[in-house]
C-alpha cells in the first residue's frame, strides 16, 4: 500500500493547497491512505472542530497535533471525541483525547497511527517518548502490521534515535514541528522508512508559515507580537511510503513537495 504523510497544514493557505493539490497527489502515486499533522490548521495554532471535519473531509483519513494541539478552547472536547485525531501520546495521563488510533484506509487495511511529541528543546515536560513509543506499538500489532508515526520534535537527533528505536516495530516514522522538509527520506535496515521532518503545508514566502516581517521585528526588537499566518502562494509536504502489508515493512520512501 502507498501511505501518504503531510507536514504542518499553516492556516488558510495550507488547508487552500491541501484541497487543490491532494486529489492530484492520490491519483499520480496510488495513495491508499493519507495522515496529516494539522497542530497548526486552525489560523497557525491549534484546531478547531470545524476545520478538523473539513480537513477529514478532503481525503485525509487522521489527523496528528504537536505541541500546539491545545491551541483552542474547544479542540480540548473534540480531541476526546474524534478517534481520527490524534495528540502526541506522551502526554502526562489525564490530558485529554488519545495518543494513538487504528483506522481504516480506503481499502479497508487497518492501520496504526501513533503521535509522539519531542522532549529536546521543549519547556513541556513530556513522558518518554521512546518508552511510549514501544508500549503504543506493541499495543497496536495486535490489530495491525500497518504502523506509521508521527514525531513532532525538533531536534534531529531525537528523530533519527526513534526511528531507530522503532526499526523493524514501525512501518514508517516521520519527523514534523519544524516546518522544513529535510532530504533523508529512506528504508532503516529494519525495513522502517524515515524521515527527519514532512516540512510544511503552508505559505512560501513566509517564516514557517508566519509573515516573515512580523518575525524579522520579533527577532530584531525582541518585543512581543501577534502571529499572522502568511498569505501567497503555498506548498504541499510530506512523504510517500510503499508498504507491504503483508510485514508492514517499508519497501521504499521519498519526500514529495508541490507548489500551487
Ligand atoms: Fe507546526
Ligand atoms: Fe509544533
Amino acid at each position: 500500500m502507498i501511505a501518504l504523510a503531510i507536514g504542518d497544514i499553516v492556516g488558510r493557505p495550507g488547508r487552500r493547497v491541501l484541497s487543490s493539490l491532494l486529489p492530484e497527489v492520490v491519483r499520480e502515486f496510488g495513495v491508499d491512505f493519507v495522515v496529516a499533522n494539522a497542530e497548526n490548521s486552525a489560523g497557525g495554532v491549534g484546531i478547531t472542530p470545524e476545520i478538523g471535519a473539513e480537513i477529514l473531509g478532503k481525503g485525509v483519513d487522521i489527523l496528528t497535533m504537536g505541541n500546539h494541539a491545545w491551541g483552542k478552547k474547544d479542540a480540548y472536547e473534540y480531541l476526546d471525541a474524534e478517534p481520527r485525531v490524534v495528540r502526541p501520546a506522551n502526554y502526562p495521563e489525564g490530558a485529554p483525547g488519545r495518543g494513538f488510533s487504528v483506522v481504516r484506509s480506503r481499502s479497508g487495511l487497518p492501520v496504526g497511527v501513533l503521535n509522539l511529541g519531542g522532549r529536546v528543546f521543549f519547556a513541556t515536560d513530556l513522558d518518554c517518548p521512546f518508552r511510549t513509543a514501544s508500549k503504543a506499538v506493541d499495543e497496536m500489532r495486535t490489530a495491525t502490521r500497518i504502523i506509521l508515526v508521527d514525531f513532532h520534535a525538533e531536534a534531529t537527533s531525537e528523530k533519527i534515535a526513534l526511528g531507530y528505536h522503532l526499526d523493524g516495530r514501525a512501518s514508517a516514522v516521520f519527523g514534523t514541528h519544524t516546518h522544513v522538509q529535510t532530504s533523508d527520506a529512506r528504508v532503516l535496515p529494519g525495513g522502517t522508512a524515515y524521515i527527519t521532518d514532512l516540512g510544511m503545508t503552508g505559505p512560501v514566502d513566509s517564516v514557517i508559515g508566519i509573515r516573515k516581517e512580523i518575525v524579522l521585528e520579533r527577532f530584531l526588537t525582541q518585543l512581543p507580537s501577534r502571529f499572522e499566518v502568511a498569505s501567497g502562494p503555498a506548498c504541499l509536504s510530506g512523504a510517500l511510503f510503499d508498504i507491504d502489508e503483508a510485514t508492514g515493512r517499508a519497501r521504499s520512501a521519498r519526500a514529495v513537495q508541490v507548489t500551487e
